[in-house]
């Protein structure tokens, strides 16, 4: 067996583990017959290969153990410097120690339940006829319309090619044209949609957005399926048996990594003010939203409850009285599922001045076929639309933003040529994992996080 030290007691135990589980095999080194400069080495994170007789174990603590009859070290730990020691170091400090962090249990059980989380998606799709549709990750256009986007060029900043008029030429640019890092995968995958009937992208997708909060990366993966005919409740109803579905795997598939979070929470909890700890503990979270069906309200219907209720005995949600039509922010939406629905949400039918351009508009001529699904502790988890399949609305709604049409000369041909009633989301794969996990910031459930003035790896 390969693996790195945990701990390496008395001379004589050493604590082994390969990664492949939270369990370590405890090795018995029989000092007299190893080498003293040999048993120096070995010491927290050292990596060492055994071999020997795997038998009952005579000690406390685990049902096995491997009395070692051959030893060698791959590579030793500096017990001065190695940072990872075998003691509970903060989220903080194991964030600048990225590289390291996938030693430490809690981290090995995120990353385990990750990759067991994205390996339910694609299985989940599969079995349900869509195809896997790479999306370019350098993209000409801006897929949301919110102007978040990293700009890819080759050109040198200090130094551009100027037009005439002073500006940056981007005509000399690698592609011949302004580029960025994707924001969304969603237009290509429409695209697809309407050849291969039902597909979903699986990839990186950038955002240069200054939010330094909890839940928000410069980087992350998304997952969004694209179905031709379906509708907006076709979509709702899909994007819930998703969830619940990959959900349901991880909870068979990673039970001892789940129970090992679940302390870990119920550890965390501990240390908050009783106002503000859970009532569940994570897998009763987990089985809730699979065993629930989550609440469908529209954006209106939403508002209406906000305006009667009182978040705390003094407050009304006052400013949503003024205005039908304003965006919610995330005190609302957490008002809504952690206190009045107590449940996931679905919130529907959104007001089309606060959402994206390609949302099919409904007959009322003010809303969309918008949803978002806001989970407990998350906020929002998905966002997705029936898109705008009429090429007449669709570019009278390009030209009132001022969209620059010929950008878009492409996907408007998909409604040109065989159009259809089509319906797709996208489900950030980090907050689904932080959901999975009860891990309360989204930078530890990524290897390597990319958030504002942080990309040391
Ligand atoms: O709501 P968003 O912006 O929707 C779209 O991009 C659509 N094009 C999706 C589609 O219909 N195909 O983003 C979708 C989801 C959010 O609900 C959230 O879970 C996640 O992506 N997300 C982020 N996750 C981490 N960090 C960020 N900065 C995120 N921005 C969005
Ligand atoms: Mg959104």
């Amino acid at each position: 067996m390969n693996g790195w030290v945990k701990t390496f007691r008395s001379n004589r135990f050493i604590a082994l583990n390969d990664g492949s589980t939270l369990q370590n095999i405890q090795c018995v080194v029989d000092f007299e017959k190893f080498d003293d400069g040999l048993l120096k080495q070995i010491a927290t994170g050292a990596a060492i290969g055994v071999k020997g007789n795997l038998v009952e174990s005579q000690g406390k603590g685990q049902a096995v153990e491997i009395q070692v009859t051959e030893l060698i070290v791959h590579g030793s730990a500096d017990p001065e410097t190695y940072p990872i020691q075998p003691k509970k170091h903060s989220m903080e400090f194991l964030r600048e120690q990225a590289h390291l962090r996938v030693r430490t249990n809690t981290f090995a059980a995120v990353m385990r339940v990750r990759s067991a989380l994205a390996f339910a998606i694609h299985e989940y799709f599969r079995k349900n006829g869509f195809y896997y549709m790479h999306a370019p990750i350098i993209t000409g256009s801006d897929a949301e319309g919110a102007g978040e986007m990293f700009r890819v060029t080759t050109l040198d900043p200090k130094n551009p090619p100027l037009t005439e008029e002073g500006e940056v030429n981007y005509r000399e640019d690698f592609f011949g044209k302004e580029t960025n890092l994707t924001v969304s995968g969603q237009l290509e995958a429409e695209a697809y949609a309407m050849g291969l009937g039902k597909v979903y992208t699986f990839g990186p997708t950038f955002r240069a957005e200054n939010s330094n909060t909890s839940r928000h990366l410069a980087e992350f993966w998304m997952i969004e399926p694209e179905m031709a005919f379906y509708d907006l409740h076709d979509n709702m109803d899909l994007a819930e048996d998703f969830i619940k579905e990959v959900l349901r795997y991880v909870i068979q598939q990673c039970g001892e990594d789940l129970e090992f979070l679940e302390k870990r929470l119920l550890d965390e909890e501990k240390t908050k003010p009783q106002a503000e700890r859970s009532d569940l503990s994570l897998m009763e979270k987990l089985k809730f939203v699979i065993d629930n069906q989550f609440v469908r309200v529209t954006y209106t219907e939403a508002i209406d409850i906000l305006r009667n209720s009182k978040p705390n005995k003094k407050k009304k949600f006052q400013y949503l009285i003024e205005e039908w039509g304003a965006d919610l922010q995330s005190e609302h939406e957490r008002y809504l599922v952690e206190k009045h629905f107590n449940c996931p949400v679905i919130l529907y039918d959104y007001p089309a001045k606060i959402k994206a351009f390609y949302m099919r508009l409904n007959e009322d001529g003010k809303t969309v076929r918008a949803m978002d699904i806001l989970f407990p502790g998350i906020g929002e988890i998905v966002g997705g639309s029936q898109r705008e399949e009429r090429l007449d609305v669709l570019v009278q709604k390009i030209k009132d933003l001022g969209i620059d049409e010929k950008e878009l000369w492409w996907y408007l041909d998909l409604r040109k040529y065989g159009t259809a009633v089509h319906s797709g989301f996208g489900l950030g794969f980090e907050r689904l994992v932080q959901f999975a996990t009860g891990m309360g910031n989204i930078r530890d459930v990524i290897p390597f996080p990319r958030t504002p003035q942080n990309a040391e790896f």
